[in-house]
C-alpha cells in the first residue's frame, strides 16, 4: 500500500509527524517511519497477512469507529493528500482523536453516532471509501446505512467483523457466513479473511458498493 513498507518484519507508514500511540520511529536515510503494531490495529494485521488495497493518496474516507486514532493516525500517512473523516462515539478516545487532528489538516474528527448519518450528513461529502470497525452487533447495518448516504457508486469499503460483538454465544464461523450472505445483498464482496493470528473471532471484508 501506498507510504508503507515492512521494516524489521512490522508494516510501518512513512510519516512527518512524531508517535501518537507509543510506536516507534524508523529513519530511513532522510524519510521517517511510524512503526504500525499488527496487533494493535487490524488494518496493520490485514497487510501484514499479504493482502493490499490500492490507495492513490487524494482519497476521501469517512472512517466509522475511529477510537483515539491508532489506526487513523497511519491512514492519514497513507492518504496525505486525501481527507478522512473520523467518527467516533465515545467523548474519553474522542480527546486523543482531537490531538491529532489538530496537527493533521486531513482528518475531521467527528463526535457522533455512526448508526445515525443523517446527524452528519450536513458535515460530510460523498467519499471514495468507508473503512469501519465498529464492535457492535448492528455493524452491517451501519455500514448499509453510511454507504448510502456518503459512499460513491463503485466506491469500496473496508469492515472489521467482530464475530462475538454479533452474537455472544454462536460460532464465530457461522456469524461470518452470516455477514458475508448479508453483505453480498447491497455489495460486491471483493475478499475476506480472518486476522488470526493477530486479532482473535475477526475477519476484515473489502468489498464494493
Ligand atoms: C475496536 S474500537 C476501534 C479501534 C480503531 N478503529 C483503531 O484501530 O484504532 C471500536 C470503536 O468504535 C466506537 N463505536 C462503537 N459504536 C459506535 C457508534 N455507533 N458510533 C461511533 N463510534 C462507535 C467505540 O467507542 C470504539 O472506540
Amino acid at each position: 500500500m501506498r507510504n508503507v513498507r515492512i521494516i524489521n518484519g512490522t508494516p510501518a507508514t512513512k510519516s512527518r509527524y512524531g508517535s501518537h500511540y507509543g510506536e516507534r520511529i524508523f529513519l530511513l536515510g532522510s524519510e521517517r517511519y511510524r512503526e504500525w503494531i499488527p496487533w494493535r490495529s487490524k488494518l496493520s494485521a490485514m497487510i501484514l497477512k499479504g493482502y493490499e488495497i490500492e490507495m492513490k493518496g487524494e482519497e476521501k474516507i469517512l472512517y466509522l469507529g475511529a477510537a483515539s486514532g491508532t489506526t487513523l493516525s497511519h491512514l492519514a500517512d497513507i492518504v496525505d493528500e486525501g481527507i478522512i473523516y473520523a467518527v467516533e462515539y465515545s467523548a474519553k478516545p474522542f480527546l486523543k482523536l482531537l490531538e491529532l487532528a489538530r496537527e493533521r489538516e486531513n482528518i475531521i474528527p467527528l463526535l457522533f453516532d455512526a448508526g445515525k448519518p443523517w446527524l452528519y450528513s450536513g458535515i460530510v461529502e460523498k467519499v471514495d471509501f468507508i473503512y469501519q470497525d465498529i464492535a457492535q452487533k448492528n455493524q452491517i447495518e451501519i455500514l448499509r446505512m453510511n454507504s448510502e448516504f456518503f459512499l460513491k457508486k463503485g466506491g469500496e469499503f473496508l469492515i472489521m467483523v467482530k464475530a462475538k460483538s454479533i452474537d455472544s454465544t454462536a460460532d464465530s464461523r457461522g456469524v461470518f457466513s452470516r455477514v458475508l450472505k448479508d453483505l453480498s445483498k447491497d455489495f460486491r464482496i471483493l475478499h475476506h479473511d480472518t486476522l488470526e493470528p493477530y486479532h482473535r473471532d475477526h475477519i476484515f471484508v473489502h468489498g464494493k458498493f
